[in-house]
């Protein structure tokens, strides 16, 4: 489409998380006169990071350090992260969560003032930091998102989607993006900002499955803009599963409310429907496994047992407790009528995270000159084959400062006016979004098989052939990016023919020597995979 009005600032940032509100506020900080643009495609506070229960990592404590947090991160990994990435996250974590706070975030303390940690899967420390008990990710949200709003050269262009780049004509660099604004006034329909560098932050994935932690806006749109912009993506066959999410019925479909796994950092353990403990002799750390052991262990014990739930025993909390450290995750056990102080809470798995994504190097690089990415759509090499719990907050911040380190000390490249847009897309119907979750549930979830992946893929292809929408509105971009995404995971996922990490494939059960150093790449071109 024609954009019918224009921006141009220096950054353009898309998304609202904590990896984009950080980028836009570090880069001004690191700036006299640099101005962002920063679009959100519903109001600032609707992404993921709002939702975020356990916490943030990062070695504070005392007995603590860089090295201890890398070695889990590693481990949890299952041999694929990136050492630079990892080393980088451990050691620059510290100040970058000290930045936060002193942007106003608070975080729990002790009786001395110091801040309260606590542990969750795979940390064999405690340097899980939070707020409010288990509402981390909404106080991270309100410090960040009041910061951003009393920053004058940080302008917000709210309930506005990505549609695709703009580029140079002779050169090809990004310089800017259009946008479907369903807004008012002037700034309604299909416009442009023009800027020097595009900046993805469009969080995750998750609405690509049929149940999952995330937020109806977790569509995949930065992935898919940025593969239809060229970029290479990576590790996308590794979708982190959460363990627990409130069971809600077999037919839950959408975002299921998360039971967070700092419930079992502090002493509550899985068990089946007769009261057996299930992590019990599987793993060294037990119900503190890293999330792709517990994960697929309750999809077995689900299995054997003809069932689709487990159980999460917290009855030995008692009251204050959960009051006190958990008041969330009460209210919303209660909101469905299950009570955790007289009943175990029945849980089961659901999509959460993905580990893979746009590659970027580590100052956030996507390898298309002007577009980066950070946060959750960018594949940085720190999560590898499994995400380490409460990593992935942690990321969004200490990436977001290397960007905007380099983007302060880069000189921009002034966009021209005559860009042009990236590609042409053919849309798709949002008819299709239901079909594409259920076949991504039943045949790419917690355990697949190559026979199912190749079913996968070719049903996603023949949705992808179906006609195209009348109107070409924002549901049906979204539908087209959640189809072009579930198309690329599909792909990865029976590219990869091992198991590893949270990509578990029955046909081949065992990792393969060697293949830590053969990434599964993927990427668009001219609509093909
Ligand atoms: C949780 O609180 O269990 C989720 C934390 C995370 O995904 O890192």
């Amino acid at each position: 489409p024609e954009p019918g009005w224009a921006l141009h600032t220096d950054v353009v940032v898309v998304g609202s998380g904590i990896a984009g509100l950080s980028t836009a506020l570090r880069y001004v900080q690191r700036t006299d006169t640099g101005r962002v643009v920063l679009v959100t495609k519903d109001r600032l506070s609707t992404g993921s990071t709002a939702y975020a229960q356990g916490g943030i990592a990062a070695a504070m404590a005392p007995e603590d350090g860089p090295v201890a947090h890398m070695v889990d991160t590693h481990m949890a990994g299952a041999g694929m992260c990136d050492p630079l990435a990892v080393n980088l996250l451990a050691t620059e974590g510290p100040d970058a969560l000290r930045w936060l706070i002193g942007v106003g975030a608070e975080f729990d303390r002790d009786d001395d003032g110091d801040l309260s940690l606590t542990r969750e899967g795979g940390h064999r420390a405690d340097r899980v930091a939070h707020a409010g008990g288990d509402a981390t990710g909404a106080e991270i949200q309100r410090a960040l998102v009041h910061a951003v709003r009393e920053e004058p050269r940080i302008e917000i262009v709210e309930r506005a989607l990505a549609l695709d780049t703009l580029r140079d004509p002779d050169t090809g660099r990004v310089q800017g993006v259009t946008l479907h604004v369903m807004g008012e006034g002037e700034r309604d329909g299909v416009g442009s900002v023009l800027a020097s560098e595009v900046v993805l932050a469009t969080g995750g994935m998750g609405q690509i499955f049929a149940a999952t932690t995330n937020p109806p806006v977790s569509t995949g749109d930065g992935p898919a803009l940025a593969a239809r912009a060229g970029a290479r993506l990576r590790d996308l066959e590794f979708i982190q599963f959460h363990p627990t999410v409130l069971w809600l019925g077999a037919e839950a479909r959408g975002r299921q409310p998360l039971i967070s796994e700092a419930l079992r950092g502090e002493g509550a353990y899985l068990v089946d429907g007769e009261g057996r403990r299930i992590m019990r002799g599987v793993h060294e750390l037990a119900d503190l496994a890293p999330r792709d052991v517990v994960a697929r262990t309750i999809a077995r014990v689900m299995a054997e047992q003809n069932t689709d739930h487990v159980y999460l025993e917290t009855r030995h909390f008692g009251r204050a407790t959960w009051e006190r450290r958990f008041p969330t995750i009460l209210a919303s056990c209660r909101a469905h009528d299950i009570d955790p102080l007289t009943e175990a809470i029945p849980v089961a798995p659901a999509a959460h995270y993905a580990s893979g994504g746009v590659e970027v190097d580590v100052d956030g690089r996507t390898g298309v000159p002007g577009l980066s990415a950070v946060g959750e759509v960018a594949r940085t090499g720190v999560h590898g084959a499994n995400r380490l719990a409460s990593n992935s907050l942690l990321e969004g911040l200490v990436y977001a400062d290397r960007i905007a380190a380099r983007l302060a000390t880069e000189p921009g490249a002034v966009p021209t006016s005559a860009v042009t847009t990236g590609s042409t897309v053919t849309l798709a119907s949002p008819s299709l979004a239901p079909r594409v979750r259920t076949l991504m549930s039943r045949h790419a979830g917690v355990l697949r098989d190559g026979g199912g992946l190749r079913t996968l893929v070719d049903e996603l292809e023949a949705l992808a052939a179906e006609p195209g929408p009348a109107v070409p509105d924002t549901a049906a971009w979204e539908t087209t990016n959640l189809l072009t995404v579930a198309r690329l995971v599909a792909a990865a996922a029976l590219g990869r023919e091992e198991s590893r990490g949270s990509h578990q494939r029955s046909d081949a059960p065992e990792p393969r020597p060697g293949s830590r150093t053969r990434p599964v790449i993927v990427r668009l071109e001219e609509g093909d995979i």
